[in-house]
């Protein structure tokens, strides 16, 4: 049986669950944080299991690492100790590489060690292991997870782990005069989904206000109609590549082949919120790119999913559903629209 920790965000590690257990037979479950982390022992190889994983990309799995070596806790320096040697255990997987280390550590764990301490602890044995220690852009991780009377390790590479962000918990600095923290959710999408928004001419934002989102794109040299009955940000009003429609997404018409982006962050039923952006489609240049945020509300998060999937997919293609970081109650969806 091979190990691995799973991660989902607060509350909705039973999905992540249940979507593992639909692409894997016999997959033995345990939690080791409620609602969030978890450990499962798949009898497939490690090998399918990420090919599995990365060719599904389930939605709600935030972050996968595998479980190499796992040994008690004493609560003292030997724990540092035995995570050394399981370390130089794989020098010959280290060599000549650069190793980030990430540490995670259970409310209740016994290991008495910060995240801080047990990379600084593990520096000279990463330098006698021929690697060099690094933060960012590594080409493998040493993933610590402390348990409550356990310590699991494993090795492997930011894909396979599906984030090279501890937990998968991205984080983005906070800029000063920020509008809303719903940009992180837009910023996040860009990296998930390998987009680059500079390369959109014109963007129509629905549900825009404060404007967040808008003014992330218009950072991005891209134009932007921004919807919202609400009030758009002062800072954003003398914006000449900003069109702002102080008004109700339903109430609103384009020409054809207006836009090559839609954006939408609507804290509106999934159903409602579907029927909108299917009306404005045709504002969208074929191929035109779509982000939206999906809210999960109270129903099942899966099958809430599968429906708007199920509705979206009349004009668009789907690209991708993923539960960013950044997503509260919501997910986001990544589309393209149809050709024809
Ligand atoms: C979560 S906020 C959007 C935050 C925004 N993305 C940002 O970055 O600042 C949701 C917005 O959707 C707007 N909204 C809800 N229903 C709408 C509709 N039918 N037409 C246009 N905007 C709508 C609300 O007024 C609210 O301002």
């Amino acid at each position: 049986m091979n190990k691995w920790i799973g991660t989902a965000n607060q509350g909705y590690s039973p999905y992540a669950i249940e979507e593992l257990r639909r692409l894997f037979e016999r997959l033995k479950v345990s939690p080791l944080a409620a609602g969030e982390v978890f450990m499962v022992e798949s009898e497939v190889s490690p090998e399918t299991f990420v090919d599995t994983i990365s060719k599904e990309r389930p939605a709600f799995l935030r972050h996968i690492q595998p479980v190499d070596r796992t040994f008690e806790l004493q609560g003292n320096d030997a724990d540092l100790e035995r995570l050394a040697e399981a370390v130089s255990d794989a020098k010959s997987n280290l060599s000549g590489k650069d190793v980030a280390v990430h540490v995670r550590r259970n409310a209740k764990t016994s290991y008495p060690f910060s995240a801080a301490d047990t990379k600084a602890a593990l520096d000279r044995t990463l330098t006698e292991c021929g690697a060099e220690h690094v933060v960012q852009s590594p080409d493998l991780i040493v993933a610590v997870y402390a348990a409550e009377n356990e310590l699991h390790v494993g090795i492997g590479s930011p894909k396979d782990m599906l984030s090279d962000w501890p937990g998968g918990a991205i984080r983005f600095q906070r800029e000063e005069g920020q509008i809303s923290r719903a940009k992180f959710k837009l910023l996040e999408a860009e990296r998930e989904f390998g987009l680059d928004y500079a390369n959109f001419r014109a963007a129509l934002d629905i549900g825009a206000a404060p404007g967040g989102w808008t003014s992330l794109l218009l950072e991005r040299g891209v134009r932007v109609t921004a919807i919202d009955p609400g009030e758009l940000h002062p800072s954003l009003l003398g914006n000449k590549r900003l069109t702002y429609l102080k008004k109700n997404a339903s109430d609103v018409k384009f020409q054809p082949d207006t836009f090559d982006l839609l954006v939408c962050d609507m804290s509106w039923s999934p159903m409602q919120m579907s029927r909108l952006v299917l009306d404005l489609e045709q504002a969208l240049v074929p191929g035109a790119t779509a982000i939206v945020t999906v809210k999960l509300m109270h129903r099942k998060p899966l099958q809430t999913i599968r429906e708007v999937k199920e509705r979206m997919s009349t004009a668009f293609v789907i690209r991708r559903s993923k539960q960013l970081f950044h997503n509260r109650e919501e997910i986001t969806l990544y589309m393209t629209k149809k050709d024809t």
